[in-house]
């Protein structure tokens, strides 16, 4: 059930880099939420803008929510501005989440720039705690590594110029943790992933999903209108049958759907 809220805001801090930290309080939407879901914002002091914005809910307390923010645009600018006190008109929790982990599944969660926001929450609740692979360009996009390390997972980092942990992109560190996981780390459950990033990231953990015949979960993010089902700009193919697919709606049958169900354009 999804709620529209003016919220206000509790806490607005810099993290890292082009990176922020807001914490809305929201008595009605905070006790709904489910890990992997969103929030569409309207960002105020925004002269021509009337579409929401988009963010995954990072991290839930009772009656608050908090979002990780990069600044891309104009909109994330605006928000950039907003400070304690001012309200924030917020539509959610939206979207489908992250399903609970299978019984007898061993966790692996990848993430990519904020795509770690997306997941944290499901790490928090995650009654077993598993494997993070946390990827990005830089040191700087490395988020919530301390945060999983705290929740008492195995965080795993690369960074594509090497500034911090493995240099090279995380797929790459997947495909070596994959080969020697159960010798190393004595895993014997069936892996089970939840992926969050660009597409191309995403794209990549899916075939490795495929080919290690397990499930593997992928929020989308795909640019929205409406956030709640209605415009059709966030539309991804999803396969019915190997070959008949139908559209789908990132924002309302989504964003995260499992990755044999994703029909990715050629
Ligand atoms: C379900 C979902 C969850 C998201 N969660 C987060 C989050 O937790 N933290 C976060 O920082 N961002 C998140 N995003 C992305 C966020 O919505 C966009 O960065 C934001 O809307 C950009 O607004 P803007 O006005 O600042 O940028 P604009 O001025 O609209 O665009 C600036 C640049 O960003 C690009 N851009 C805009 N939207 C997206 C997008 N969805 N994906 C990729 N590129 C985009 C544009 O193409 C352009 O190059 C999420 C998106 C979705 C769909
Ligand atoms: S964003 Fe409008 S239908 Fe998904």
């Amino acid at each position: 059930m999804m709620k529209q809220e003016l919220a206000k805001v509790i806490t607005h801090q810099p993290i890292q880099g082009d990176y922020y930290n807001i914490t809305l309080s929201t008595s009605e939407i905070a006790p709904l939420v489910q890990p992997g879901q969103f929030l569409e914002v309207l960002v105020p002091n925004l002269a021509d803008a009337v579409l929401r914005r988009p963010f995954s809910i990072y991290n839930v307390e009772e009656d608050s929510v908090s979002i990780l923010y990069k600044v891309v645009g104009k909109g994330t600018r605006a928000m950039q501005r907003l400070a304690p006190g001012d309200e924030v008109d917020v539509i959610g929790p939206l979207g489908n989440g992250f399903p609970s982990l299978a019984n007898g599944a061993y966790p692996v969660l990848i993430a990519g720039g904020y795509g770690a926001a997306a997941l944290y929450l499901h790490a928090r609740r995650c009654l077993k705690k598993g494997a993070v692979f946390i990827g990005g360009r830089a040191a700087l996009d490395i988020l919530c590594a301390e945060e999983f390390r705290q929740q008492g997972w195995d965080v795993q980092i690369s960074t594509e110029d090497g500034s911090l942990g493995d240099r090279g992109l995380i797929t790459d560190l997947f495909d070596r943790w994959l080969k020697q996981y159960r010798k190393i780390h004595g895993i014997q459950d069936p892996i089970e992933i939840f992926a969050c990033g660009p597409e191309g990231l995403l794209r990549a953990v899916g075939d490795r999903a495929k080919n290690n015949q397990c499930s593997g979960w992928l929020s989308m993010d795909r640019h929205m209108g409406c956030g709640v089902g209605v415009c059709l700009t966030c539309v991804i193919k999803q396969k019915n049958s190997e070959d008949d697919w139908q559209w789908a709606r990132c924002c309302k049958d989504g964003p995260v759907f499992e990755s044999r169900e994703v029909l990715w354009d050629e």
